[in-house]
């Protein structure tokens, strides 16, 4: 076992041979923009810390790492494009460097890359990993049309968005620390408990996400704050603040989410103060902090020592703390 720098390093150094130039640079360049970007490299460090965790090699985990962070890495080009986002990483979002379409088609070649990268595995941990990773994309583009169609609806409940979540951004981290488990040939007992552990912590992740997009620092967060309450995106924070509200409240958080605002700044630090107020800000950190514990609970039914179960929740408690 190492440590999380050691991992990250070990993907970023794997990463560099990856984006190698090709042509045309038209449709390549984006994609070697957006990776070289960074980010915290959650996902591909979860799939070779778990290789590791079950006794097997981080080094045989590399592809199925990379095609994680590339499959993450195209979601992210589409999502910016369809949420509108000018900032990414604390730098301009493909298509805002370039264009729409080309986010669209250099989105479309990571996501064929990512599923290349399974070729260097042998059959049978071919087809386990191509069978999770079919599985899971497919989830997230159902997670991310709900997350559209939300945006226009008033009826929008917490399951629904709990479900919403799950699917857009969870399933990934599970299937990020499956695959490790995977390749590492663990049983199909311990694949599934680590893939609950890792969609638990991927629902926190999210949470906090969305926490991060309203009350973040615009130096450290990477992106533009407040962008969810532009888009009327129906976060935990928004939904709380309705059932906490009171009549007043209620009806000036709907009005804002309803009507085109003549100044977007307003309607941001306006929606920030209900949340405040109504105490769903209070609430989302308590969600953020059950579900983290939900990971963690599965720690308990897996067979692994005791230093591996710490650093995992080490992990997790880090995540749960993070800026950005
Ligand atoms: C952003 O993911 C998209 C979400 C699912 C919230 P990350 O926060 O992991 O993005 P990077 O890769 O670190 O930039
Ligand atoms: C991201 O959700 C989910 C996917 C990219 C699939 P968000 O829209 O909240 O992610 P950010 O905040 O733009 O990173
Ligand atoms: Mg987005
Ligand atoms: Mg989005
Ligand atoms: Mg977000």
């Amino acid at each position: 076992m190492q440590n999380v720098t050691f991992y990250q390093e070990a993907f970023t150094s794997h990463l560099e041979g990856f984006t190698k130039k090709r042509e045309p640079a038209t449709l390549y360049n984006p994609i070697n923009y957006i990776l070289q970007l960074g980010g915290k490299r959650l996902r591909p460090v979860l799939t070779l810390m778990t290789a590791d965790i079950f006794n097997g090699d981080y080094k045989k985990a590399l592809s199925a790492a990379l095609s994680i962070e590339v499959f993450h890495n195209f979601s992210l080009v589409h999502d910016d494009i369809m949420d509108d986002a000018p900032l990414r990483r604390g730098q301009k979002t493909v298509h805002e460097k370039w264009n729409i379409n080309t986010g669209i088609l250099s989105g479309d070649a990571m996501l064929i890359m990512a599923y290349q990268l399974f070729e260097n595995y042998e059959p049978e941990t071919f087809q386990a990993l191509a069978k999770l990773f079919g599985k899971t994309a497919l989830e997230v583009c159902e997670g991310q049309q709900y997350d559209v169609d939300f945006e226009t609806r008033n009826d929008v409940s917490i399951p629904e968005y709990l479900k919403m979540i799950e699917y857009k951004t969870a399933v990934l981290v599970g299937a990020a620390m499956k695959m490790g488990a995977i390749v590492a040939n663990a049983s199909e007992n311990d694949q599934d408990h680590i893939y609950e552990f890792g969609k638990n912590l991927g629902i926190a992740f999210q949470l906090q996400d969305d926490y991060l997009d309203a009350f973040g620092d615009p130096k450290t967060f990477g992106k533009q704050v407040g962008g969810d309450i532009i888009e009327n995106k129906k976060t935990y924070l928004y939904l709380k603040s309705l059932e906490f509200a009171n009549t007043i409240e209620k009806e000036y958080l709907l009005k804002l989410f309803n009507e085109k605002p003549i100044d977007n700044l307003f309607k941001i630090e306006q929606v920030k103060t209900l949340f405040l107020t109504t105490k769903s800000a209070e609430a989302t950190q308590k969600e953020i902090k059950n579900y983290t514990n939900k990971a963690f609970s599965v720690l308990d039914v897996l067979n692994i020592s005791n230093d591996k179960k710490e650093l995992l929740k080490a992990f997790g408690n880090q995540l749960m703390n993070r800026t950005i």
